[in-house]
C-alpha cells in the first residue's frame, strides 16, 4: 500500500510516499481502510522532532475515517464497518496512508450518512473540544463559554459543541468567519484584533469556560474577563513564563488551569462515540478548507500552518 513517510524529522520535504506493508491487526487491533485523514499542526511537531521521538521512518497523521478491512481477535467492528478514530501517530503510526493500524479503543462506528471525510476532520479536534470543554472544565447548560480562535480546527467544532451543551457561547476569530460561526452556535463572535476586546467579552458576558489556543498570549485576558471561579483549558502554549506571571490573577478570581493533552484522553472510543451522535443529529458539522492527495501531504503541513482558513484540512489517500 502506499503510505506518506519521514525516514528523519525535518521540514515538510522530509515527506515521501512510501511503498510499504499492509498492516495485519493483532489482538484488540482493526486495519482500516483509509478513506481520509485530517491535517493537524501537531503533524508538523511531531514530524519536526519536537515532541515525543517516534521510531523512524514514521507515518503522520493522527486521525482517519474509513472503513473496517481487517479485524484481530476479541474486537467488536466486522469487515465493512463505518469508523473513525484518533489518537494516533505519536506512540502509534499514523493515518497518512491507504490503511492504518487501530487499537479497537480508539475507534467509534461513524453514522450512515455522515461524510468520512467530515469524521476524519472532528476525530482529533473534536476529543480536544470534549476534553477540554466538558471533561477538564465540566461546562454546564446556561454557562457562558468563551472559545479563542473559534475558526480553527479545534475552535468550530469547540464552538458547536459548547452550544450543543446548552451554553452560552463567545467565540474570536477573523471577522469574515463571525457569520459562519454564528449559525454554527456562537452567541456573539469578536475580531481577536480588536483593542477593547476584553471589554467587548466581558459585555457578552463573562465566561465560566475558557478554551484556550494560546495560553502565552491569551492568560491575562482570561484571568480579567472571566467569572468568579471560571475555568481554563489550555491546549496551547509556548511561553511557560506567561502563565506563571498571571498566577496572582489566577488566584484572586479562584481560577483554575487545566492543560489538557488530547493524547492523555483515557477511552478515545467513548469521546469519538458521543461525537458520532451529534455528527448524526447534525448538532455537529465539519468545516472542510482544503481537500489533498497522498502525494499532497507535504504541502498540507505547510498549509495547516499557513494561511488562515475556517476548519480543516484533509487528505484523501
Ligand atoms: N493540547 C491539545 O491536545 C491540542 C489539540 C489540538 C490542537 N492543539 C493546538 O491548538 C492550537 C489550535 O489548533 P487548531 O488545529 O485549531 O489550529 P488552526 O486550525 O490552525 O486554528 C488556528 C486558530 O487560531 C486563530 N488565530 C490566529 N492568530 C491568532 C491570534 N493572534 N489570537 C487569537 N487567535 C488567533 C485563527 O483565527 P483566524 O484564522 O480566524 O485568524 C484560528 O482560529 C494549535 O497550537 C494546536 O497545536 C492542541
Amino acid at each position: 500500500m502506499h503510505a506518506v513517510r519521514y525516514h528523519d524529522h525535518g521540514g515538510p520535504e522530509v515527506l515521501t510516499v512510501d511503498e510499504v506493508e499492509r498492516p495485519t491487526p493483532g489482538p484488540g487491533e482493526v486495519v482500516v481502510a483509509v478513506e481520509a485523514a485530517a491535517v493537524n499542526p501537531v503533524d508538523t511537531y511531531f514530524r519536526e522532532g519536537a515532541y515525543e521521538p517516534a521510531d523512524l521512518p514514521w507515518i503522520p497523521g493522527s486521525d482517519c475515517a474509513g472503513t473496517v478491512a481487517a479485524v484481530g481477535e476479541g474486537v467488536d467492528y466486522a469487515v465493512g464497518d463505518r469508523v473513525f478514530a484518533t489518537g494516533l501517530g505519536n506512540w502509534l503510526q499514523g493515518t497518512a496512508a491507504e490503511a492504518a493500524l487501530v487499537p479497537d479503543s480508539h475507534l467509534a462506528a461513524l453514522p450512515d450518512g455522515v461524510p468520512f471525510e467530515d469524521g476524519a476532520a472532528v476525530a482529533l479536534v473534536g476529543v480536544t473540544a470534549f476534553q477540554s470543554l466538558i471533561a477538564a472544565c465540566s461546562l454546564e447548560p446556561g454557562e457562558r463559554a468563551l472559545v479563542h480562535g473559534g475558526s480553527g480546527g479545534v475552535g468550530h467544532v469547540a464552538v458547536q459543541l459548547a452550544a450543543a451543551t446548552g451554553a452560552r457561547v463567545t467565540t474570536t476569530a477573523s471577522p469574515e468567519y463571525h457569520d459562519r460561526l454564528r449559525e454554527l452556535g456562537a452567541d456573539d463572535a469578536f475580531d481577536y484584533r480588536r483593542d477593547d476586546l476584553a471589554d467587548a467579552v466581558v459585555d457578552a458576558g463573562r465566561p465560566d469556560v475558557i478554551l484556550d489556543h494560546r495560553l502565552d498570549d491569551y492568560l491575562a485576558l482570561d484571568a480579567e474577563v472571566t467569572a468568579q471561579g471560571g475555568r481554563i483549558a489550555a491546549i496551547g502554549n509556548t511561553e511557560p513564563d506567561a502563565t506563571f506571571e498571571n498566577v496572582p490573577r489566577c488566584r484572586a478570581k479562584a481560577l483554575s488551569v487545566h492543560h489538557v493533552s488530547m493524547f492523555n484522553t483515557p477511552d478515545f472510543g467513548d469521546v469519538l462515540a458521543r461525537l458520532a451522535v451529534l455528527l448524526a443529529d447534525g448538532d455537529l458539522e465539519a468545516e472542510i478548507a482544503g481537500r489533498y492527495d497522498l502525494d499532497e501531504v507535504a504541502q498540507a503541513q505547510r498549509d495547516v500552518l499557513g494561511e488562515s482558513v475556517l476548519g480543516k484540512l484533509v487528505v484523501r489517500p
